[in-house]
């Protein structure tokens, strides 16, 4: 599949949603970050939101749930239309029915690690899900710097995911920027997410094509090269 951009709205205007997304018609993903000030201490967005934007992007829409009990509420968010869920494997009491069941709403699944979690522990799940997220901040909110203490763990999710019989993407979300992207993609990250660095500047499309450029320059390169596929 190779590099892939997802702008995750939370650091856009929630005033003008629909227009920040236009913005980045350009990129691969929307990524939305739902926060239920439980499982993070922040609040966000929930499923209303993201019925509505589901009406107005012209990208597939990627939810980030950061929230308690995703057992309960992740499906729905497949159900309206998201076309990849991440749960956070923290929070998960059944995360290989949870796998199943998102995509059996037509969704991409994916398992988000927060900073500490060790990527080992979830090995034998690589099969049920389409997509690793490696947090590369605490989650909870933008802006905060990128964590390089979190980079061996994107190697050894590559390394991981390398190994498996189906394509699983590596994302990487918090601090992504133009100066930590090509490390991010160096240690085997192919799906990009970044905040700030796309929202806080005065043309968040020049921003994405820039990201773009970088991470495809470095993976090119990088020693996964040519082994991540669709
Ligand atoms: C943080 C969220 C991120 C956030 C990243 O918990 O999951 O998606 O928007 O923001 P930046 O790119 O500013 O670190
Ligand atoms: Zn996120």
């Amino acid at each position: 599949m190779g590099v892939q951009i997802a702008p995750s709205i939370l650091s856009a205007d929630f005033g003008r949603l629909a227009d920040e997304v236009g913005a980045v018609a350009d990129a691969d993903w929307v990524h939305v970050d739902v926060m239920d000030n439980h499982f993070v201490p922040n609040l966000t967005l929930g499923l209303p939101v993201v019925q509505s934007l589901l009406k107005h992007s012209p990208l597939p829409i990627d939810c980030h749930l950061m929230i308690e009990d995703p057992d309960r509420w992740a499906t729905g968010y497949a159900e309206a239309g998201a076309r990849n869920v991440t749960f956070h494997a923290e929070a998960a009491h059944a995360p290989i029915r949870l796998a199943r069941d998102l995509r059996a709403a037509g969704a991409r699944a994916g398992l988000g690690l927060k900073p500490a979690t060790p990527v080992e522990a979830y090995a034998d799940l690589l099969p049920e899900i389409d997509m690793l997220l490696v947090m590369t901040v605490e989650p909870g909110f933008g802006g905060q710097p990128f964590l390089d203490v979190v980079l061996p763990k994107v190697r050894r999710a590559r390394e991981l995911v390398r190994d498996g019989a189906h394509a699983v993407w590596v994302q990487v979300d918090g601090g992504v920027d133009e100066d930590t992207i090509g490390r991010c993609a160096e240690a085997g990250a192919d799906v990009f997410v970044a905040g700030s660095a796309v929202y806080k500047g005065n043309d968040p499309a020049e921003v994405v094509r820039r990201l773009r450029a970088e991470a495809e320059r470095v993976s090119s390169q990088a020693w996964w090269s040519g082994e991540s596929s669709s």
